[in-house]
């Protein structure tokens, strides 16, 4: 159903106040292609899963087209592994729990992430050590501006941390409708993670399973991420910044404790931006409708009243005071609209 000057509020996590000139749902290809056919040339148009990776500002002037692509069918079975095809519209973790329940391994690690299947390549979704990359087969969905149905394979999204084809020259010109993964059915545990370690500890859990990795994750996440139900907020609004090392160096010389990790290049260093934002005085600071989580400096956060605008606003203040005072710049992971 194709509906005018439809509320999108309530279809993402910000709950910021938005109205879109256009509102479609489709459930299929087939649904999908016949929308885009009417969407005219000249107007915006763009996919919304979860709503929960976007900053809507009050009016969006075009068509927003919400994803409801669902199934999950097993295409392989061999002595290790399951192929698994999965609708775009599926949400991400009633997927991972169908995988922990079915004794498949591979994507338990990003238990509780918000959104749908179909999104979960285009940022390369990553948590706890583990990326989405690492268990996509391929990404399925159709081409724009032909309408052709196409299949991309692992190595044609040109994945990296938070980034893949479908946000750069595939960006608006693809429409993802499934993804299939590959899953082990042998046990692979990935317990590097500090936090998994510490909580396995005070589960008095020795011998993990894929259940008390899930329940682990889950369990982290809650102690301080805000649960969006409760608090507006898209996760973590910057990407972590990578540094050159000596730039590193120079930084480690004043802050001997600054929490560092291997960047994804050579000579690189990845720093939290997290820590950063709190070493500026921001952590749990509030301006007006929004403002910075207390748990979590790298979360920006909705009370209830907020506009978009507002905290794009408050998001360069903190961009500005990070960059005067460590020469990084944050670059936001939250798709501003
Ligand atoms: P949306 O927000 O609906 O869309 C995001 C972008 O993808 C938009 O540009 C949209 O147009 C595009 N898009 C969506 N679906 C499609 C499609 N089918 N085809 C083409 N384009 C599409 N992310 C992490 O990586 N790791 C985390 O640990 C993490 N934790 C989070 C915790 C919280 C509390 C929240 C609120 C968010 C968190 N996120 C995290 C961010 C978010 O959950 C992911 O980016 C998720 O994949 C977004 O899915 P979505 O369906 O909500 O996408
Ligand atoms: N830190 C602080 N203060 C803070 C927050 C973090 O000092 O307020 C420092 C601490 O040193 C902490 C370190 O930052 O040890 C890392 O913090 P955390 O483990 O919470 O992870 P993060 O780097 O802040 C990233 C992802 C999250 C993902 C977690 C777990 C990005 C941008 N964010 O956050 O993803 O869940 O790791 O793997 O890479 C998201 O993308 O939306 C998201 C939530």
């Amino acid at each position: 159903m194709i509906q005018q000057h439809f509320s999108i509020q309530h279809l993402t996590t910000f709950k910021f106040p938005c109205t879109a000139e256009v509102f479609a749902t489709f459930d299929s290809e087939a649904s999908l292609i016949e929308l885009l056919k009417q969407v005219p040339s000249t107007t915006p148009f763009m996919v919304l899963g979860g709503g929960s990776n976007v900053l809507f500002s009050p009016k969006y002037s075009g068509w927003i087209l919400h994803n409801r692509c669902k199934g999950i069918t097993l295409q392989n079975t061999s002595t290790s592994s399951v192929t698994i095809k999965v609708g775009a519209g599926e949400t991400w973790h009633d997927f991972v729990l169908y995988c922990v329940e079915n004794g498949y391994y591979g994507i338990e690690n990003l238990s509780l992430i918000p959104g749908t299947v179909g999104a979960s390549p285009i940022q390369n979704i990553g948590a706890y050590g583990v990326e989405v990359k690492d268990v996509i087969e391929s990404v399925e969905g159709i081409s724009l501006p032909t309408f052709e149905r196409k299949t991309l394979y692992n190595k044609d999204c040109c994945f990296g941390y938070r980034d893949s084809i479908f946000k750069k020259e595939l960006k608006g010109k693809f429409i993802i409708t499934s993804v299939t993964f590959t899953l082990s059915l042998q046990k692979q545990l990935n317990t590097e993670y500090g936090a998994i370690q510490s909580t396995l500890k005070e589960m008095q859990i020795e011998q993990p399973t894929l259940k008390d990795i899930s329940h682990a994750v889950i369990t982290i996440r809650q102690s301080k991420l805000p649960d969006p139900s409760v608090i507006g907020n898209a996760g973590s609004f910057f990407k972590n910044p990578e540094i050159t090392t000596h730039h590193f160096a120079s930084l480690q010389s004043q802050f001997p404790t600054l929490p560092h990790y291997p960047g994804s290049r050579s000579e690189y260093i990845k720093i939290p931006a997290g820590w950063l934002i709190e070493k500026a005085g921001w952590k749990g600071k509030r301006k007006g409708n929004v403002g910075v989580h207390d748990k979590q400096a790298l979360v920006l956060v909705n009370y209830g009243e907020g506009i978009g605008s507002e905290l794009i606003s408050l998001s360069k203040e903190i961009q500005q005071d990070v960059w005067e005072k460590f020469s990084i710049r944050l670059e936001a992971e939250v798709n501003i609209v």
